[in-house]
């Protein structure tokens, strides 16, 4: 059977299988033995874990062992500045946090404003710009560890980069990025050197790098981990997410031209509960009377998996509300407003910890002690 779903760096579509992306892209499950190792060194468990959002690796048992030996690793993600960000686009940094307290890890946080510029024909540099300073600021709200993060745009710090960009560069064919990346001789030049940019950060520190993010970026650190061993450098290593289904269902992309598909980090109290009172789409019964008599279906019910992935992150609530919807004892309407009132409370948190993000904003833009390790490659 064929099997209908893409994903890739620039694409995402279709009902992603993701035991069979899985297969496709040669990863690894998270199992439970991998889970419960990570649970005995962080000396605690994450949520994003155990409901299986971070589902996959590459060589994490790897980064692990170097951790019990006393060597480490650093974190590596980013962001792509398109546009404002979303509730899907911080998941991954809020897991990234957790893994950077509990492990003790310097973190990259690469801003790739150079990449969204090339990727669309009409995209205008000027308004890249003021989406990277502005998710810059979201991001920073997470609550890293200022003396041990660096948040760096490319257009800015490609200079220093450029000696790793280089050798890179110099290891990777045009015939190999195009397989893995889809290239065409339509291809604008900057997208076909700027897998070299990307995968930059990967040899930042001469120990294992670790990248929490998106099972679509996976692409990059499969030609990072093939070149690692002719820089001199241990393999890549990465823990994958699942994509936070959009509010219209799994298969529709939560999408910046869309703004009804996504709930917006600056969406305001009322905007988010006319999103997902209209959009959300709902596992209930096309009446009450109905949906009283044979219950509602949480297994196809967005606002249903938005708690259980994000929002409700206590099992036992979670387990009630499963229960509750499935009997019939809770309304569709009524489920929806859990979720409204949780987004509510994240985001009007959020949107303070970004005011105070601003004041720490240059420590993370110029850490000098993390600049200094990755310009002395
Ligand atoms: N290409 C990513 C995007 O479009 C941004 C990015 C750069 C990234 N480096 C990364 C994402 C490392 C995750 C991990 O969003």
């Amino acid at each position: 059977m064929k099997e209908k779903f893409t994903v890739t760096p620039w694409e995402v579509s279709g009902l992603v299988d993701y035991d069979k992306l899985i297969e496709r892209f040669g990863t690894q499950k998270i199992d439970n033995d991998l889970l419960e190792r990570i649970k005995k060194l962080a000396r605690d468990s994450h949520f994003l874990l155990d409901n299986g959002f971070f589902f996959s690796h590459r060589d994490l048992d790897k980064a692990l062992e170097s951790y019990e030996k006393g060597d480490g690793f650093y974190l590596y993600t980013g962001r792509g500045p398109s546009g404002d960000m979303h509730i899907g686009h911080l998941i991954p940094f809020v897991f990234t946090k957790w893994l950077q307290e509990k492990f003790n890890a310097n973190l990259y946080i690469q801003i790739t404003d150079d990449e969204k510029f090339f990727f669309k024909d009409d995209a205008k540099f000027e308004e890249i710009e003021k989406y990277a300073e502005d998710n810059i600021l979201d991001i920073a709200a997470i609550g890293f560890d200022p003396e041990k993060t660096f948040i760096f745009r490319d257009s800015e710090y490609l200079g220093k980069m450029y000696p790793i960009v280089m050798r890179i560069a110099k290891k990777v064919n045009f015939s190999n990025v195009r397989a893995v990346f889809g290239f065409k001789n339509e291809t604008n030049i900057g997208m076909i050197f700027f897998p070299a940019i990307q995968m930059a950060p990967c040899f930042f520190e001469k120990k294992i790098c670790l990248i929490p993010a998106a099972i679509d970026q996976d692409p990059y650190w499969r030609v990072a981990r093939d070149i690692a061993p002719k820089l001199g450098y241990p393999k890549t290593a990465a823990i994958h997410s699942k994509f936070l289904p959009s509010l219209q269902g799994p298969e529709i992309k939560m999408s910046a031209s869309l703004k009804e598909t996504a709930i917006y980090l600056s969406d305001d109290p009322k905007t988010v509960k006319e999103k997902i009172m209209k959009y959300a789409f709902s596992g209930g019964q096309p009446t009450i009377k109905e949906h009283r008599e044979k219950g509602g279906n949480p297994e196809i019910d967005i606002s249903y998996q938005w708690l259980s992935i994000f929002f409700e992150p206590d099992q036992k609530k979670l387990k009630k509300i499963y229960d509750d919807y499935k009997s019939g004892k809770l309304l569709t309407g009524e489920l929806k407003q859990i979720l409204i009132d949780k987004i509510n409370d994240f985001l009007e948190n959020h949107r303070k910890q970004k005011e105070k993000a601003a004041k720490l904003i240059d420590k993370f833009k110029y850490n000098g002690n993390l600049a200094k390790k990755m310009w002395n490659l």
